[in-house]
C-alpha cells in the first residue's frame, strides 16, 4: 500500500468519511476521529506553509554556508569565467559551493552539463528551481553536501568562488584532474606555489571581478628517452619544468620549460621544443638552429 493510500485509510477509518479507496471502513465518526481529522488538517496546513515558504525563499548575501558564506559572483563576471575557460557543449562544469546556481545555469545555457555541490539546503532547493525556470534542468544537477567530500573527477571545468585556504586544501584533488581541465576562480588564487596561467578582469570592475584560471598540467616529470644516446630528465613544479637534456654525453640545462595542459614547451641551446604529453609518450617539433620532429618515451618517473 502506498503512503498516501495508507494516510487516506487512517483518515477514513477514524473520521467515518467514506470517500474513495477508504469506502470499506464505512462507520460513524468517533471522538478520536475528530482529533485525527484536526491533526491531519494541521499537518496539511503546515505542509502548505512549508512549501510556500520554500517557494518564496530569496538568498541574501552573507547568509551562512559551512566554510564560507554566500556571496554571488556578479553575472557579467560569470560570463567572463565561461569565456576564459572557453566552455562549450562538450564540457562538464562543476561548481563547489554552487550558491544560487548561477554559474551552473550560465554554463548550461552554453550547452554544457553542469553539477553543483552546495551545503546550504535552502540554496540547493532555490538553485534547482532556478535551473528549471531557466529551462536547463535537464543539464544541471545540484546536490546538498560538503565540497571537500565531492567527487570532481569527471570535471572538464571547475568554476569556483572560495577562499584561498579552501582552494589550497583542494589543490591536491585539482592536480589529479585530467590534464587540460580548466579551473577558473573568482578573485582568489590556489596558492602554495601554483601560479595562474591566465588572469583577466571582468568589466565593469566594481567588486569580485579579477578572474584567475589554471589549466591542470600533464604529469611530465621523469626520465625520457628521445633516441640513441639522447635523453631528457625533467622535474616538475605545477606547470613549470626544469631539467637537463643530454645528447652524445653532453648535458645542457633546459630553459623556459612549461606545460599548458598536455602541451609542453622548453628550449635547449636556442632550439624551441613544442609538443604534447600523452601518458608515457610525448612528441612534437623542434625549431631553431636545427628543425626536426621529435618523439620520446618515459622510462621512469
Ligand atoms: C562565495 S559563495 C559562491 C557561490 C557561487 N559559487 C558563485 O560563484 O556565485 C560560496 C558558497 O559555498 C557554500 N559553502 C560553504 N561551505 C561549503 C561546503 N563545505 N560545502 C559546500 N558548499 C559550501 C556557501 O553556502 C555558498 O553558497
Amino acid at each position: 500500500m502506498s503512503a498516501s493510500l495508507f494516510v487516506m485509510d487512517v483518515y477514513a477509518y477514524y473520521t467515518g468519511h467514506t470517500a474513495g479507496a477508504a469506502r470499506r471502513y464505512n462507520r460513524p465518526p468517533t471522538r478520536i476521529g475528530h482529533y485525527v481529522k484536526r491533526l491531519l488538517s494541521l499537518l496539511g496546513l503546515l505542509f502548505f506553509i512549508g512549501t510556500a515558504v520554500a517557494q518564496t525563499f530569496k538568498p541574501t548575501p552573507g547568509m551562512p554556508g559551512k566554510d564560507v558564506v554566500w556571496i554571488p559572483t556578479p553575472n557579467h563576471a560569470v560570463e567572463k569565467m565561461l569565456d576564459m575557460a572557453k566552455v562549450t557543449a562538450q564540457d562538464f562544469v562543476i561548481d563547489l559551493g554552487s550558491g544560487d546556481g548561477r554559474n551552473l545555469i550560465a554554463a548550461a545555457k552554453r550547452g554544457a552539463r553542469a553539477h553543483g555541490v552546495e551545503y546550504n539546503p535552502d540554496l540547493v532547493e532555490y538553485s534547482r528551481r532556478a535551473a528549471a525556470q531557466a529551462g536547463v534542468a535537464d543539464k544541471v544537477t545540484i546536490v546538498q553536501g560538503d565540497m571537500f567530500a565531492a567527487d570532481i573527477s569527471q570535471a572538464t571545468v571547475m568554476m569556483l568562488f572560495l577562499l584561498p585556504n579552501h582552494l589550497n586544501k583542494l589543490a591536491p584533488t585539482f592536480l589529479k584532474l585530467r590534464p587540460g581541465t580548466r579551473i577558473v576562480s573568482n578573485t582568489y588564487e590556489i596558492g602554495g606555489g601554483w601560479e595562474p596561467d591566465v588572469v583577466e578582469q571582468a568589466q565593469p570592475c566594481l567588486s569580485w571581478c579579477s578572474m584567475v584560471m589554471y589549466v591542470v598540467p600533464a604529469r611530465a616529470a621523469g626520465s625520457w628517452r628521445l633516441g640513441e644516446d639522447e635523453w631528457l630528465w625533467l622535474e616538475q613544479r605545477y606547470q613549470e619544468l626544469f631539467g637537463t637534456y643530454r645528447i652524445g654525453g653532453v648535458d645542457v640545462a633546459i630553459e623556459n620549460g612549461r606545460l599548458l595542459g598536455e602541451e609542453i614547451r622548453f628550449t635547449v641551446n636556442q632550439v624551441e621544443y613544442v609538443g604534447r604529453v600523452s601518458g608515457n609518450s610525448m612528441s612534437g617539433s623542434a625549431k631553431g638552429r636545427v628543425s626536426r620532429e621529435w618523439r620520446a618515451t618515459r622510462t621512469s618517473e
